[in-house]
């Protein structure tokens, strides 16, 4: 999808960051959504972006590490950089190699990272701690209705949607239904939906 229609995500960043915008993923996993962007982002005119790819587990981190070398090194063409940087949504304190210092993200990317109940409200405190106030946050949630993740679905729209507070919160923006196409995916997967997310009020 990013590379298909990167102008569906902001990119190039209207305004977000001008053209070194602060982008940061959220369990990243393998790292795919990063080094997609890694790849995309300079042929967008945004060379100069800084790329984080976070996750909370020892291991994960290891092999991100690992994919970022291999991905970093095996293209001939312009490849923004990617630091992959711990980060447990639920821990307020930052990693003292945090690469971004005081400064706020322009960009969230979060892919299939709501698998139980605590993760939207776990999300949402992370996310509140790291957007800068113009920022946005695309959260990719996939579907799975059956199962032990079905009571999961509708949690993001508990978190994010949450009216009748004061101040600034973080909102859904804009939601897309977005069909799992034949031979994509794991099986359990029934269709995803996109979640532009930012501040209001
Ligand atoms: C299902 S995987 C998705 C990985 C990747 N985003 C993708 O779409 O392929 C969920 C990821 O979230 C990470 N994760 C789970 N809980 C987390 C937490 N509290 N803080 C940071 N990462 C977390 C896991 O380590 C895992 O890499």
């Amino acid at each position: 999808m990013l590379c298909d229609a990167p102008a569906r995500f902001g990119l190039p960043t209207a305004g977000l960051g001008g053209s070194a915008p602060r982008i940061v993923e959220l369990g990243a996993g393998t790292g795919l959504v990063s080094l997609t962007l890694a790849q995309l982002l300079p042929g967008l005119g945004l060379a100069r972006a800084a790329l984080v790819a976070t996750d909370y587990h020892s291991a994960v981190i290891a092999n991100l590490r690992g994919n970022i070398a291999i991905n970093s090194s095996a293209v001939g063409s312009a490849v923004c950089p990617v630091q992959a940087c711990v980060l447990d949504w639920g821990v307020e304190e930052m990693d003292p190699a945090w690469p971004l210092g005081g400064e706020r993200a322009d960009v969230l990317f979060a892919t299939d990272v709501i698998y139980a109940h605590e993760h939207a409200e776990m999300l949402g405190a992370c996310a509140s701690r790291l957007l800068a106030p113009d920022g946005v946050f695309w959260l990719l949630q996939t579907v799975r209705q059956n199962g032990r993740f079905g009571g999961v679905v509708g949690t993001v729209e508990g978190v994010f949607g949450k009216g009748g507070s004061t101040g600034r919160i973080l909102r859904i923006l804009e939601s897309q239904r977005v069909e799992k196409p034949d031979r994509v995916g794991r099986g359990d997967e029934a269709l995803y939906r996109l979640f532009k997310i930012g501040w209001s009020g």
